[in-house]
């Protein structure tokens, strides 16, 4: 039994320890908000919030895990939506959506780590493929929400 945190929840899985928490969030607790896209690390479809990082779940077994705080999409608004996500909506951002999970789930890490991230910044730090390529749409969406998150213009 592999027993850690998921968006405040405490959970147990009583599944093989080499199983990858994007299965584990999918099928054990129903979370399919995290993607699968490619299975072998090089997409960011499943990436996900431990302990602060993100990292690409489909990449972590679980029994690595034991004990950490996982955040997923489902977790990321508390009582309002997060700056990544409002700033995705108010750009039009998803043009399929697929990847979207991912992104705003990698920018919400850098944008808690760099608070004034510039565009390199974001472009290295956020390494998430979008096969429908709006990527300038992406760049302004996390430059908008670490804007707010500093309280620029309050
Ligand atoms: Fe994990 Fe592509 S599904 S990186």
């Amino acid at each position: 039994m592999t027993s850690f945190t998921v968006n405040n929840n405490p959970v147990q899985y009583r599944m093989d320890p080499q199983t990858p928490l994007l299965w584990a969030l999918r099928d054990g607790s129903n979370l399919t908000g995290t993607k699968y896209g490619c299975g072998n690390g090089q997409c960011g479809a499943c990436t996900v919030d431990i302990d602060g990082a993100a990292v690409l779940a489909c990449q972590v077994p679980i029994g690595a895990i034991e004990g950490s705080f996982v955040t997923t999409i489902e977790g990321l608004s508390r009582e309002r939506d997060h700056p990544v996500q409002l700033a995705f909506i108010a750009g039009n951002v998803p043009q399929c959506g697929f990847c979207i999970p991912g992104m705003i789930m990698a920018a919400a890490v850098l944008i808690k780590k760099n608070r004034n991230p510039s565009e390199d910044d974001i472009r290295a730090g956020i390494t998430n493929l979008c096969r429908c390529g709006v990527y300038p749409r992406i760049i302004d969406a996390v430059l908008a929400a670490a804007g707010v998150q500093r309280g620029d213009g309050e």
